[in-house]
């Protein structure tokens, strides 16, 4: 199997610790590894036969340096121009796979998610790797718990229980809340997690058919004989992000496509997308604080904090329900039912400039 790692996004959501040169992915959110570093080795005791990390040019650099370390694994980087979404990411990935393995079963996954069960969800993507071989486009569905208008619904054809894969009656992107409510009280959708495995050429055949656009800039790629020196491609990838418009793979293909199938993935599954996702995943202490990367809490009357800490002594005192975070440069004191609006803060320093 092959390995996709889209390591694109900004993580806007994580500020201060994300920022345009070192986003969320590259930070240890956790603590320890980077959250790329983690994603790498989970997929380990899979023995990809490649892994591909698709990230942005302004990342490339650091991305490489922190993955230095696996220098057994056969790791290609590739670099984008500018981010175009995860429509070209994966089609880029996935033309310089079939190349060379067009029946070649790639798995997709974001470089930012956390997963508790790292055997159970090893078991999926070998389980996914099955039905993929039969042409599908198999997708992980998660057990929704609230009307999340974020994420992607997959609506299975009956109530998943275990096992799978399912077929999958239709896929709806980032619904409104009206539907969202819907699709929560109907007990047949699941949430997509944003990882997919398929052959590479299924999903060239898919964008071919839903996004000929795409489809038509990617086929101009001209590969050399040792197509692992994905150096030489550069000047081509360029000239293509420079063409191609921005789309992601949900809404460009997941949406339209009719072969798409789900496994219900009960592994424990965050996409960790603000800070608020992290009480999700931390075990709290007694006084309902979550802390992460601190030399130590001194906490007075004061409970269910979330606290990044830089590794100093933080002392909260009456504050309730608030998300602290420490780093070199900046501070971050907000109020936890406010995580989503963090992403206004970048916007107000970009506006400052
Ligand atoms: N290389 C590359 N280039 N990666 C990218 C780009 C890009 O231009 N844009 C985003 N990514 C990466 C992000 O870093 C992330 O790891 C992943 O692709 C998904 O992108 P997001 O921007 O985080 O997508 P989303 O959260 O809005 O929605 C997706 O994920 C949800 C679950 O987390 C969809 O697949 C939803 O259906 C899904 O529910
Ligand atoms: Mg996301």
């Amino acid at each position: 199997m092959y390995i996709v790692i889209l390591a694109g996004g900004s993580g806007t959501r994580f500020w201060p610790l994300s920022r345009k040169k070192s986003p969320k992915q590259l930070m240890s959110v956790f603590g320890g590894k980077s959250m790329l570093q983690r994603t790498v080795e989970r997929v380990l005791p899979l023995r990809p036969k490649r892994i591909l990390v698709v990230t942005n040019a302004l990342q490339a650099e650091e991305t490489g340096r922190q993955l230095e370390y696996l220098h057994d694994v056969p790791i290609d980087i590739i670099a984008e121009p500018v981010g175009r979404n995860t429509a070209p990411a994966i089609g880029l990935a996935a033309s310089i796979i079939a190349y060379h393995d067009p029946d070649g079963v790639m798995a997709v996954l974001p470089a930012d998610h956390y997963i508790v069960n790292e055997e159970g969800f090893a078991q999926v993507l070998t389980q996914g790797k099955e039905a993929a071989l039969n042409g599908y486009l198999v997708t992980l569905g998660i057990t929704p718990t609230r009307p999340e208008t974020g994420y992607g619904y997959i609506e299975a054809e009956s109530e998943l229980r275990g096992g799978g894969p399912y077929p999958v009656k239709r896929f709806v992107e980032k619904p409104n809340r009206e539907k969202a409510l819907e699709f929560l009280a109907a007990g047949n959708f699941y949430w997509n997690s944003g990882m997919f495995v398929w052959q590479a050429c299924a999903i060239l055949d898919k964008i071919n058919e839903c996004m000929p656009q795409l489809a038509a800039s990617l086929a101009k790629l001209v590969f050399s004989d040792n197509i692992w020196e994905l150096s030489d491609l550069k000047p081509q990838i360029e000239s293509i992000y420079g063409e191609i418009g921005g789309e992601s793979i949900d809404f460009g293909v997941m949406e339209k496509a009719d072969n798409v199938q789900v496994i219900p993935a009960d592994f424990g599954w965050s996409d960790v997308g603000s800070w608020s996702a992290i009480p999700e995943v931390v075990d709290a202490d007694a006084t309902g604080h979550v802390v992460i990367n601190a030399k130590e809490v001194v906490s007075v009357d004061a409970a269910d904090c979330l606290v990044y800490g830089d590794n100093r002594l933080v002392a909260l005192v009456g504050v309730n329900d608030l998300i602290v975070v420490n780093t070199a440069d900046a501070m971050l004191v907000c109020a936890k039912d406010r995580a989503q609006d963090v992403k206004k803060v970048v916007e107000e320093l970009e506006r400052r400039g």
